[in-house]
């Protein structure tokens, strides 16, 4: 089939890649020209595992192009998938004016039907606005093309975007029962038969229920770690293990083993700005969403709990300290620092007269980017941050470690090294890496979340 996407970010690349491997001819379109030269000179502007060979093969094989050529776009494909961004406005709604933009371009130069799928995650109502932007656009060229809007939420994880993409637990399409809602649910099911090929995983709904359905599942992810970071925290008070508390609860199929981790808050480009963006939906319609504004207050603390263990262990004043950071990204696998809790961590420690020396196995550039301009109105926070070479090298005269993301090369270190590069050996672990009592026989002070038995 032939496939247009429109944003080459995470979820467009992942979707234009992926729908590339599986035979259809794909055009990748973006605003961003840097971005669609670094993917023409067969480059990747993201890190996502295993993605530079699906798009290097796809591109060779001649299944994937990419371009900033809006009425080549257009032309393209059978169908358009709008996988722009939809960051927060400052009310905390998302801010669409991507989504109809690209609307607008495939309503200027379509001909012909068109199925146009939201891939974007936006709030219900979306595909109507849509809908009245192509319409609008066709109205002012006189021209009366069919097409359909459909709701094709996304739900892959950063760090494992292809394997989610390729193998995922359920596909989920809304489309309308006019004429033409029906002819795009025809195609989309030809375009996912590859997924369904062993069993079904697609459910079909309306378009709002599948608008609902994503913000409703990130919502509830979020609802499930910042629960978990509630009770860590109860847990630290009252002598329990979370860790342990985590197996017991988890092994109930009601409540299942995923998504349990306490921690030091959640972060990324998603779970921020949906579970805003679900309270601004609820008080549109007069709604207050206790339960989710409870969830952000609680991960706004959450990210200042490792800053706050530190105080109570060193002072309020941390001058003259020196601190080591593991893991900037905000999780494993991705370079992505949006949201991530190690810009609260080392904002709180440099603005207290700390050092910091920081490594991440490959957020570094990215963060060096994303934390010049945390520090943009004040340049002298910024150089208390040094940028180490390798892990080991972060810790050297260290009066302590702080871990923020759960990388696999943290989680078993040489402890004897650890504990002779520290100045004093003290582990502060925001991700629960290690067993305190494994920690204590080393000799090792050991702060986790929700871990003080
Ligand atoms: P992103 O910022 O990485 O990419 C968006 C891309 O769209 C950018 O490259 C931008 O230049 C391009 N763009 C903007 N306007 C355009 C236009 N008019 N025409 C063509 N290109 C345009 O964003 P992302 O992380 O891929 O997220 C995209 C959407 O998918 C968001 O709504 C997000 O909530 C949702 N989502 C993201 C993830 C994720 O893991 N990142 C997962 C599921 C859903
Ligand atoms: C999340 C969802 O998991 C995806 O299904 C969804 O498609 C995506 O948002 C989106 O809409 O963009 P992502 O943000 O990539 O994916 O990463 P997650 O693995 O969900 O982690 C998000 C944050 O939660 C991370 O900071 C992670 O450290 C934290 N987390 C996750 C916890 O603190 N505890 C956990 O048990 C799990």
């Amino acid at each position: 089939m032939k496939i247009t996407i429109i944003g080459t970010g995470y979820v467009g690349l992942v979707t234009g890649a992926c729908l590339a491997e599986l035979g259809n001819d794909v055009f990748c379109l973006d605003v961003d020209q840097s971005k669609v030269d670094i993917l023409n000179n067969g480059g990747i502007p993201i890190h996502e595992p295993g993605l530079d060979d699906v798009v290097a093969r796809n591109r060779a094989a001649g299944r994937l192009q990419f371009s900033t050529d809006v009425a080549a776009s257009v032309a393209h494909g059978d169908v358009q998938f709008i996988a722009v961004g939809t960051p927060p406005d400052e009310d905390g709604s998302a801010d669409l004016q991507y989504v109809l933009a690209a609307a607008r371009n495939i309503g200027r130069h379509m001909d012909g039907f068109k199925v146009v799928v939201d891939k974007s995650t936006v709030p219900v109502g979306t595909a109507d606005k849509v809908s009245a932007a192509i319409a609008d656009e066709l109205a002012k060229r006189g021209k009366n093309e069919g097409f359909s809007v459909v709701s094709n939420p996304e739900f892959l994880k950063e760090g494992a975007a292809v394997e989610d993409f390729m193998r995922p637990d359920r596909i989920v399409i809304g489309h309308d029962q006019t004429t033409e809602g029906l002819r795009a649910h025809a195609l989309m099911k030809k375009l996912y038969a590859p997924f369904n090929r062993n069993h079904e995983r697609t459910y079909w709904m309306d378009v709002r229920s599948a608008e609902f359905t994503k913000y409703s599942a990130n919502a509830m992810l979020a609802t499930r770690i910042s629960f978990m970071n509630e009770l860590a925290n109860l847990a630290d008070k009252v002598g329990a293990d979370i860790e342990a508390v985590r197996h017991g609860i988890g092994s109930d199929p009601r409540i299942g083993h995923s998504f349990l981790y306490a921690g030091c808050g959640y972060g990324g480009s998603c779970f921020p700005k949906d579970v805003q963006a679900l309270e601004r939906t609820a008080r549109d319609y007069d709604q207050d969403l206790l339960i989710l504004r409870a969830v952000e207050q609680v991960n706004d603390f959450q990210k200042h709990v490792l800053g706050k263990k530190v105080v109570k262990r060193f002072g309020d004043d941390l001058s003259g300290k020196h601190f080591a950071v593991w893991g900037l990204a905000f999780k494993p696998n991705t370079d992505d620092m949006r949201e991530a809790s190690s810009r609260v961590l080392i904002g709180e420690l440099v603005r207290r007269g700390a050092t910091v020396a920081v490594y991440d196995p490959v957020a570094m550039k990215e963060a060096e980017r994303v934390l010049k301009l945390d520090f943009a109105d004040d340049a002298k926070l910024f150089d208390r941050i040094s940028f180490a070479a390798n892990p080991m090298a972060a810790l050297g005269d260290a009066d302590a470690l702080a871990i923020v993301t759960e990388w696999k090369a943290f989680r078993s270190p040489d402890f004897d090294r650890v504990k002779a590069a520290l100045k004093n050996p003290v582990i502060f672990d925001g991700r629960n890496l290690f067993e305190p009592q494994v920690m204590a026989d080393i000799g090792i002070e050991y702060h986790g979340i929700g871990r003080s038995i």
